[in-house]
């Protein structure tokens, strides 16, 4: 197990966040260990805006056995695959896929993910979620393993329902054989999908969108793109994405959120750690 303290700017895609205590655990054992003081959980941190004072309690990431993941070979149609570690990049998990014929997972092609935050935030895009391809999950919870099925998470758009304090620690997918350049096919549909969003630094969509509507177009619309506070600034080329311009701060990009949440209704798709201005 490795404890150090950094800056979570740089375990965030945003790239913002001051310091935190960081527990990279490897063994129950370690996990054990770190969730007996208060504590969260970090993935890939794609989903995050992190307070530029830091957060006070531990942030658990998952290295070790929690980290490691092959989806096996399929030996028949249907493929339950073995349990994978929730600390696992779901990109990987993608190419994998896609190597060995196994379809499910390209509607999540492009998402920058561990395994299991794509499961907490029910990750997807128009093509799908990550719900669709769930067999189990096994949650860590006041010091055991606990195995749930899929439908006792309370999955929905961008949402799932934990046990409180629950970290998912590994998880099994069904996922099914199909002919190689069908997966092709689909992948390049996602990314085609995905022509519109910035390259540079952020925290993917902002916020959720509204039933039917796309909050990208809205932001667009009221007449936001480009607008600045600091480092941060509203996307030129995607309405819904706050991009890091350079030493931005998440006090910026707190005021461009807060500035779109004044004229427009809008319901936040990060999650905010620590205290924000
Ligand atoms: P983090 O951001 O690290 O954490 C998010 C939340 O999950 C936190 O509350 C954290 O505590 C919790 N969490 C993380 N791991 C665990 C665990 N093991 N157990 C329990 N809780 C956990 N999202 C989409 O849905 N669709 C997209 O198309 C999409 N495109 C994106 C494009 C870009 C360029 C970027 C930067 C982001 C995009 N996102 C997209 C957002 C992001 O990738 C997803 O929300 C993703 O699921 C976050 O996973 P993560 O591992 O980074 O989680
Ligand atoms: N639009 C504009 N202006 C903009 C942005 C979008 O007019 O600045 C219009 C587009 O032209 C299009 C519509 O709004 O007609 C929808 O836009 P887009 O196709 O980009 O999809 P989206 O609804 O903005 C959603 C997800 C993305 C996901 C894509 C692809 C949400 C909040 N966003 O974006 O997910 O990658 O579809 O499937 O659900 C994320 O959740 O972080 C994320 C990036």
């Amino acid at each position: 197990m490795k404890i150090e303290v950094r800056p979570l700017a740089e375990f965030t895609t945003l790239g913002v966040g001051g310091e935190a205590e960081i527990w990279t655990v490897e063994t129950p054992t370690d996990l054990v260990e770190a969730t007996k003081a208060p504590y969260r959980v970090l993935g890939n941190g794609s989903n995050l805006l992190v307070s530029d004072r830091g957060v006070s309690e531990r942030v658990i990431r998952l290295g070790g056995v929690f980290a490691a993941a092959d989806l096996g070979q399929s030996r028949s149609q249907t493929h339950v695959t073995p349990w994978l570690g929730a600390g696992a990049l779901l990109p990987n998990l993608v190419q994998e896929a896609r190597q060995k014929g196994l379809s499910g997972l390209e509607p999540l092609f492009g998402i920058p993910a561990s395994l299991g935050g794509a499961v907490r935030m029910n990750a997807g895009t128009r093509f799908g979620e990550m719900a669709d391809v769930l067999e189990a999950v096994e949650i860590f919870k006041d010091g055991a393993f606990y195995v749930y099925h899929p439908s006792e998470l309370g999955f929905g758009y961008r949402r799932s329902q934990l046990p409180p304090g629950g970290i998912i620690t590994r998880v099994r997918l069904r996922l099914t054989q199909r002919d190689p350049a069908e997966i092709e096919a689909r992948l390049r549909q996602v990314d085609q999908a995905r022509k519109g969003q910035p390259k540079r630094k952020s925290a993917g969509c902002a916020f959720k969108n509204p039933a039917g509507d796309s909050a990208g177009r809205l932001i667009d619309q009221a007449g936001f793109k480009g607008l600045r506070a600091g480092g941060a600034m509203i996307s030129r080329e995607h309405g819904n994405f706050v991009v890091n311009t350079g030493g931005a701060r998440a006090a910026d990009v707190w005021q461009l959120v807060k500035r779109i949440q004044e004229v427009l209704p809008l319901e936040l798709e990060w999650e905010i750690w620590g205290e924000l201005p």
